[in-house]
């Protein structure tokens, strides 16, 4: 069977009971109202938003982001931002750091072709890209990565002036055409541990000790003569804070769009807009013991880094059965559970809704997206999108 790519577990127009499983399903409605609350906070504050596409490597869905008002999205990879600029994605950040001179040559082809972003942290970066650029004739823009406190990359909030002088060091000689050269586009302040902090409170904290450093890192740019124009970072759990700030102009939430478990076990922060589970895996109940039902979906159909996967609906908890089984047993109803879940195991062959613990690694697990419309009970397949840079990790 090589080279036969895996046909989808659906197609358009058929009902939902005819999904083979398992698959990965997005509940369209709910995506769209979690689209356009993301898209209606950012413009209602004057925010530019970039959602992040690492998390559904889909370039349709990129498109109805922008069509909704994003400028454009974040990748992490460049094999990402390739697979979404053929699928027609034309403003493209690679919020990551790239060193590889082979990969930045191929950046530098992109760059001629759609409009692209790179971070940077290290002098080491900034002069291979400029190279690269130099070389293709095109321009890039480049954003210094501060380490706001997720100790990963990054220069200190203090260096950032030194870097950004270097980058400005390598702007285009002129406008004209074929003039290649580096644009400093500003500060990525970025906090990724803060997202999964699960009180409000430690949050908020986490987001003001990023907030002075990206003032700070402001502020050595700024002595030195060179316009610091954008600081751009936040995720789904600390939007609300970076908004809030005065100092991020661009927002990168990405997760919003499909609401994980992990995200759903937060503490909600108050006055931020409410997003629903939009993205499932469903299942079927293959194996019935006496006290469990055993489904066909393993951890070869949903990622386990932040925790196994929530049945929705059902007052039942999964347990991990193997690469391609998962266990369900009886829980006790968590009183007001709401809306209400289904008591009792189900039966042979019955379908389970699996919530996934991380949908980014999740999505990663598919080659295809089965969008239903109408709800999980009585929806009909809409579309069938493929995960366009689905092992995209180069
Ligand atoms: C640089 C950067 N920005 C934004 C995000 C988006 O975060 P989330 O999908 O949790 O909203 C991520 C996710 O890891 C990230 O690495």
């Amino acid at each position: 069977m090589s080279g036969v790519h895996p046909l989808p577990a659906a197609r358009p127009g058929d009902p939902v009971g005819r999904i083979a499983t398992p698959a990965l399903v997005i509940d369209l409605d709910a995506m769209e109202r979690n689209l356009q609350r993301m898209a209606a906070f950012a413009r209602e504050r004057g925010l530019r938003l970039r959602p992040h596409a690492k998390m559904h490597k889909s370039a349709h869905i990129a498109r109805l982001q922008m069509a909704a008002g994003a400028v454009g999205v974040c990748v992490q990879k460049l094999s990402e931002a390739q697979a979404l600029a053929a699928g027609g994605v034309d403003n493209i950040f690679i919020s990551n750091e790239l060193v590889d001179e082979a990969k930045l040559t191929e950046l530098a082809q992109l760059a001629r072709q759609i409009r692209l972003a790179v971070c940077v942290d290290s002098g080491l970066g900034v002069d291979r890209l400029a190279a690269a650029v130099r070389r293709a004739g095109c321009v890039v823009d480049v954003l210094v990565e501060i380490d706001v406190g997720q100790g990963r990359c990054g220069v200190p909030a203090t260096a950032a002036g030194a870097l950004a002088h270097q980058v400005v060091s390598h702007a285009p000689a002129s406008d004209g055409p074929g003039q290649g050269g580096l644009r400093f586009a500003g500060l990525q302040a970025y906090h990724g541990r803060a997202q999964h902090l699960r009180s409000a409170a430690e949050r908020a904290q986490a987001i003001h000790h990023a907030v002075t450093l990206a003032r700070t890192a402001q502020a050595t740019i700024t002595s030195g003569g060179i316009a610091c124009p954008l600081v751009t970072g936040a995720g789904t759990g600390s939007f609300v804070h970076e908004a809030a700030s005065g100092v991020y102009g661009e927002l990168q939430a990405g997760s919003y769009l499909f609401m994980d478990r992990d995200y759903a076990d937060n503490q909600a922060t108050p006055d931020a807009p409410v997003f629903e589970h939009a993205l499932f895996v469903k299942s079927q109940v293959m194996s019935r013991g006496q006290s469990h039902a055993v489904v066909d979906a393993g951890h070869k159909a949903h990622a386990v880094d932040s925790g196994l996967p929530r049945v929705w609906g059902r007052a039942l908890a999964y347990a991990n059965g193997g690469d391609e089984h998962g266990l369900l047993s009886v829980v006790v109803t968590p009183s007001g559970a709401e809306p209400p879940l289904l008591e009792g195991l189900p039966g042979l062959g019955d379908t389970v809704w699996l919530v996934p613990g991380h949908c980014d690694p999740t999505v990663n697990l598919h080659d295809h997206y089965i969008a239903l419309r109408g709800g999980l009970q009585h929806g009909v397949v809409e579309a069938v999108w493929p995960v366009d840079a689905r092992g995209c990790l180069r």
